[in-house]
């Protein structure tokens, strides 16, 4: 069965090729066919998209769906002046272990329904909210049913269990908590930054799981420059995650790399603090992912467009650069080339935007403009 997609105002498709006036044809899930409408072949059905704008499906490449309970508190005191440290996980730890398996299912799964009509097709979440062996594996077996890109984080922060004992407890997660865990996760992430774990931690995690065969990929420099880049280089992370605080050297190691660089401003956004340096990454040839990192602690949004709009607005990125690091970029952090483009062959993930051009993603800032979302050809209803 061959469906054409046609009346589109305009379509980004993230290859070279260009259309005046375009449709596209989904057949088993994929792109058959993609150009000028009057060249169209014939299709079995039509969807007449009303002249709006088609754009691949954001690739949220970066999020913490996996928790139970809520920091609203702590975010009001933050607005009010407090700190954000990495300790502010220890609260979401406590309410992840306590819930059922029922009741973080629902959670992700409204948080998912939020990404399909924000536009989302594919994401990604890791664990982390656990940090015991019993609730980092049945979180991730959770995550497996929903998404093929599950991140094993056992590495978010030490629990309070093992204050002043951070070596046992990287013990615990590179042995019982990575076997237990590596049978429904695909990566393996560390957050290597203050108050967090250091190089030589992240280092000894992120080779215990590639030996256990999960790829890796890092949260790198949010809080301060402790020397993640270089590890995520040196093990050929797919992803540094962050990025904020960054040296010359840094960047160039990047630029040389087949890291990509991912960008969380609703992380800075939600924590006031300083954007990272996105001008300077893209110039420099890094490629650059935008993700949500949606999370209850620094990052409590769905948005891709918000990040999309905080990205042009904040971070210098212009919309067309912003809207390929949400789409292509995504899939490369992920290195997926199934997806983040519309091209014969690729994944029928599409979004539709209720508006004449992408532009209107950030130009109209805290407005839904996205009307359907087709993930492999089918459309989720909101
Ligand atoms: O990506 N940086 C580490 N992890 C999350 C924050 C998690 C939290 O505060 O709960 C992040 O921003
Ligand atoms: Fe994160």
């Amino acid at each position: 069965m061959s469906t054409l997609f046609n009346n589109i105002a305009s379509l980004v498709s993230n290859t070279d090729a260009h259309f005046a006036n375009p449709a596209l044809i989904v057949e088993e899930g994929k792109i058959a066919w993609i150009g000028e409408a009057s060249a169209a072949p014939a299709a079995d059905a039509r969807v007449d998209l009303q002249n709006k704008t088609v754009i691949p499906g954001f690739v949220d490449s970066h999020a913490h769906l996996m928790f139970a309970g809520d920091r609203a508190e702590e975010f009001s005191a933050r607005m009010q002046g407090q700190a954000y440290s990495a300790g502010g996980i220890k609260t979401t730890v406590a309410a992840t272990r306590e819930a059922s398996d029922a009741q973080l299912e629902a959670n992700l799964s409204r948080l998912v329904a939020e990404m399909h009509a924000s536009g989302i097709t594919t994401f990604e979440t890791k664990s982390g909210y656990g940090l015991d062996v019993e609730t980092e594996s049945r979180s991730l077996a959770i995550a497996a049913k929903h998404t093929s890109e599950t991140t094993f984080l056992g590495a978010h922060v030490v629990p309070q269990e093992f204050k002043d004992k951070s070596d046992e407890y990287v013990e615990l997660v590179k042995n019982q908590m990575l076997t237990a865990a590596a049978p429904h996760a695909k990566w393996i992430d560390v957050f290597c930054d203050r108050g967090a774990f250091n190089v030589d931690q992240a280092r000894e995690i992120l080779q215990a799981g590639i030996k256990a065969g999960l790829a890796p990929r890092i949260h790198a420099n949010q809080l301060e420059n402790i020397g993640a880049i270089q590890l995520a280089v040196e093990l050929d992370c797919a992803s540094a995650d962050h990025c904020t605080h960054l040296t010359h050297q840094d960047i160039d190691a990047l630029a040389n790399s087949n890291t990509v660089a991912t960008l969380l401003p609703g992380a800075e956004f939600s924590t006031r603090s300083r954007y990272p340096d996105a001008r300077k990454l893209i110039d420099a040839g890094v490629t650059v992912a935008l993700a949500t990192d949606c999370n209850p602690g620094s990052s409590y949004t769905t948005s891709m467009a918000f990040c999309i709009a905080l990205a042009v607005r904040e971070m210098h990125v212009s919309p067309a650069e912003a809207l390929w690091s949400a789409t292509m970029g995504g899939a490369k952090a992920l290195r997926r080339d199934d997806i983040g483009h519309l091209s014969v062959g690729a994944r029928a993930d599409f979004a539709v935007i209720d508006a004449p051009s992408y532009i209107h993603l950030a130009y109209r800032p805290g407005v839904n403009l996205i009307s359907d979302t087709y993930i492999a050809g089918r459309a989720i209803t909101k």
